[in-house]
Order: C-alpha cells, then sequence, then structure tokens
C-alpha cells in the first residue's frame, strides 16, 4: 500500500494546475465537477489546505442561477472536444465574469466531499481544522444555492427527482439507461466537428461511438440557441429524463449539508436541507420495481419508466432510508447478477450487469467497472453502519487498484484498465480507500 499511495499522490500532483487538478493529463485537461469533489477527498488524506482549494475553484465557477457547471475549463483547447467556444456558453447570462464553462452540471457529490475535508481537518487540528472550518462557514451559501437550484428548477412537480438535459449531466454518458431517451433525440444539423477523445483513447470500442457523439452536441446546441436559460432549455430540450441516481445523490448530499448547517447554526436551512433529503430519498425509493428490486429513471418526454440493469439502479443504497428496501438492495447487489457474478476478475459492481444484453465490458458506461463509483458505495455503506458491505468493496478495489495504472474504468471480466490512466479520480479513490 504504501507504493499505491505514493503513485496516487503523484497521479494528483501530475495533474495539478496548482488551483485546480485535471481530470486526467490528455483526454480530460479541464476540471470537471464531480470529479473535482473526488479528487478533493483524495487531496484531503494528505494536504487539506489543497483540497479545499480545490472547492473553492469549482466554486468560483457557480452560476448566478446556483447550478454548478460539469466543466470549468483551462486555456488549454487543444487536447478536448467540445471546448468552451463550441459551448456556447460566453453568451449565457448566468454565466460569472471572467469563467470559461460548460453550461450543464453534474451529480452534487460536493457536500461528501467537504465533509471529507472537515474530518480529516479536525483528525489533523491546528491550522488544517481553522482552514477547513472557515472554508465551511464562507462556502455554505454556494453549496445551499445549488442545492436550491436543483430542488426548483429541475424538479419543477417536487417528485423528489432531478430531471437531467443531456447524458453528460448524470456521468453515465453512454450508459443502457439513456438508449431509449437518446434513440428519440433527432439531431438537425450539427455544425461540423472532429472529436478528440478518439485520438487519446485510441480503440474506439471504449469511447461512445460517432453516432452518440452527433446527438451530445446536437442537444448543446440546442441549449445554446436558447443561451442556457433555464426555463427555455426546459421547452427546447429534445432529452428530458428524471435520473434516479443523481437524486439519491442529492439526497444523501442534502443530509451532509444540513449537519453542516446545523453546525453553523444556520438552523433554518438546515431544516430546509433535511426536507430535500426526505423528499428526494422518498422520490428514488418511489421508482423501485418491485420485481426487479432495482430503482429507475423516467423519461419525462416519452412518459416511461426507463428499466435497465445498470449500477444505478441501486441509487436507494446512496440515498438511504427504508431498511426493508436497503436490505433487499444488498443482497441483490452481492448476488450473483452483480458483485457475485462468477465471470468477474473482482467482486465489484459493473456499470451494467453481465447478465444485461446490453452488456459491453469494454465500452464505457455499457459494463465496465468504474472505481469512483465503488467508493461512493463504500461511504454510503458506513454511513449506513454496514461496515461488511464496505470493507468487501475496499478490499477489491485495493486489489484492482494495485496495477498502478488509475484508470478511468476497468474491464470487469479480465481486469484490463480501459480509458484515459492517471485518472485524478482513480487515484484519489485510491487514497481515500487506503485512508
Ligand atoms: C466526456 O467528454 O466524455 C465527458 O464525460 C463529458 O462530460
Amino acid at each position: 500500500t504504501e507504493q499505491l499511495r505514493a503513485s496516487a499522490i503523484e497521479v494528483l500532483r501530475l495533474n495539478d494546475l496548482g488551483t485546480m487538478t485535471t481530470a486526467a493529463p490528455n483526454l480530460y485537461p479541464h476540471m470537471w465537477s464531480w470529479d473535482a469533489a473526488f479528487v478533493a477527498i483524495g487531496l484531503a488524506r494528505f494536504d487539506v489546505p489543497r483540497a479545499i482549494t480545490e472547492l473553492r475553484t469549482l466554486l468560483a465557477a457557480q452560476w448566478t442561477t446556483g447550478m454548478i457547471p460539469h466543466i470549468v475549463f483551462t486555456d488549454d483547447d487543444t487536447g478536448y472536444f467540445p471546448g468552451f467556444e463550441r459551448w456556447g456558453t460566453a453568451g449565457a447570462a448566468a454565466l460569472p465574469a471572467g469563467i470559461k464553462s460548460s453550461g450543464i452540471c453534474q451529480p452534487p457529490v460536493h457536500a461528501i466531499a467537504l465533509l471529507h475535508i472537515l474530518d480529516r481537518a479536525r483528525e489533523n487540528g491546528g491550522s488544517d481544522r481553522e482552514a477547513a472550518e472557515s472554508f465551511l462557514a464562507e462556502s455554505f451559501d454556494g453549496w445551499l444555492a445549488w442545492h436550491r437550484w436543483l430542488a426548483t428548477v429541475r424538479d419543477p412537480d417536487r417528485v423528489g427527482l432531478v430531471e437531467i438535459h443531456h447524458g453528460w449531466e448524470s456521468g453515465f454518458d453512454n450508459s443502457p439507461r439513456w438508449d431509449g431517451p437518446y434513440s428519440r433525440v433527432v439531431p438537425g444539423a450539427v455544425e461540423p466537428f472532429t472529436r478528440r477523445d478518439t485520438q487519446h483513447v485510441t480503440d474506439a470500442s471504449e469511447r461512445p461511438d460517432d453516432e452518440e457523439y452527433t446527438k451530445y452536441l446536437w442537444l448543446v446546441q440546442q441549449m445554446a440557441s436558447v443561451g442556457f436559460e433555464d426555463r427555455a432549455v426546459q421547452e427546447v430540450i429534445g432529452f428530458r429524463v428524471r435520473d434516479v441516481f443523481f437524486s439519491g445523490i442529492l439526497a444523501a448530499s442534502s443530509d451532509v449539508l444540513a449537519g453542516l448547517g446545523e453546525e453553523l447554526g444556520r438552523h433554518d436551512e438546515a431544516a430546509e436541507l433535511r426536507q430535500l433529503a426526505v423528499r428526494f430519498r422518498d422520490g428514488v425509493a418511489s421508482t423501485v420495481d418491485p420485481g426487479t428490486g432495482l430503482a429507475r429513471d423516467y423519461d419525462v418526454l416519452a412518459e416511461e419508466w426507463i428499466s435497465t440493469d445498470t449500477v444505478s439502479g441501486f441509487a436507494p443504497l446512496v440515498a438511504g432510508g427504508d431498511r426493508i428496501l436497503l436490505d433487499r438492495q444488498r443482497q441483490l447487489l452481492r448476488g450473483p447478477q452483480w458483485m457475485g457474478h462468477p465471470d468477474l476478475r473482482f467482486p465489484l459492481p459493473p456499470s451494467t450487469s453481465p447478465t444485461s444484453p446490453a452488456f459491453r465490458p469494454r465500452t464505457y458506461w455499457r459494463g465496465p467497472v468504474w472505481p469512483f463509483l465503488n467508493l461512493l458505495f463504500g461511504w454510503a455503506s458506513m454511513r449506513d453502519g454496514q461496515e461488511a458491505l464496505s470493507s468487501e468493496l475496499r478490499s477489491a478495489s485495493l486489489e484492482q487498484l494495485s496495477d498502478l495504472k488509475f484508470a478511468e474504468y476497468y474491464d470487469p471480466l479480465t481486469g484490463r484498465p480501459l480509458g484515459s490512466f492517471a485518472q485524478a479520480w482513480t487515484a484519489a479513490a485510491a487514497l481515500e480507500w487506503i485512508g
């Protein structure tokens, strides 16, 4: 583990630009919102002030609406497509001055990261503790505005589920979850483009395909056509889905933020956040298919449930809540369709079940194992007093990561590292698992 720790720290240093960490050296030379949160968790294991800086940089890009954008761009406009120009966010009224960002969001794991920073800082004491506590006081209103924006703009009907407008917002870009909704996205004239991702990841089967990319860009164009204005986007966009996993994270994170608000004596806001946590936890539970035991997304435009055998079906384990539901989910997770599948290299949940016809072991979100996700499940297990599950995930993850590649994702059957290597949040997950 000493070697794993040293190598993981090295990866975070290599990706460090000073006040932000790139998600990966070549494929993702910018800051991604939920990557940054996991990166902060890893940084807090050896450098609390630097972990604080990571979240501060991200929060500085918060739109005036409260949205935290999914990419904060560096000035490197060569490595990644679509860059700031192509996004067309320069003219968006809510983009803060001097910031270059995308115009969509990602799951709100940030309060969970903040809690990790505080925990480490309190263990260390001294100036770390002071810095973390003053960052909490300084940033609380920003995180609160972010949760409020999600709870209002993205859940206008108050069903306890967050509506997303692009697969990229889920973070599960090309998951089979979105095949139905994307099959109904009919791109108009998309400006010509050249992908860069397939120049870095040379085996194209590990990435989404060109048809998928055309739709991704069409949705961006639709948003840009209305200046990324929230209400207008909802009217023009060809992709409207209630994302159950995103919602589960909002529930968990709102509880955490409520606890932090209480610490600050912000009792009204804490009570409001507790209510949000209940609303989204109930929303997540309401999607569970009684037959399969898995939580489901909902396609707003097609007015139908989306049933897929994907790891997002375990959203209740992240959200927390009803004991009977969670026990059943844990049993399912350990069962032969998931962690207990006989062909797995390591007993870790693949992004899509190997028993599903949609399973592709090497293709991005269609099958590979994502290490950061296992860390999230591990954290939620500890929160719920499920130490055994957490330690199963931990030991399998440490074994998986001992190849020192810090890959973006892994083939669940062979254990082969895939996508980008030296991925920052994978290194961060390793550091947090080591403890
Ligand atoms: C990508 O470019 O693949 C990212 O996941 C988009 O956010």
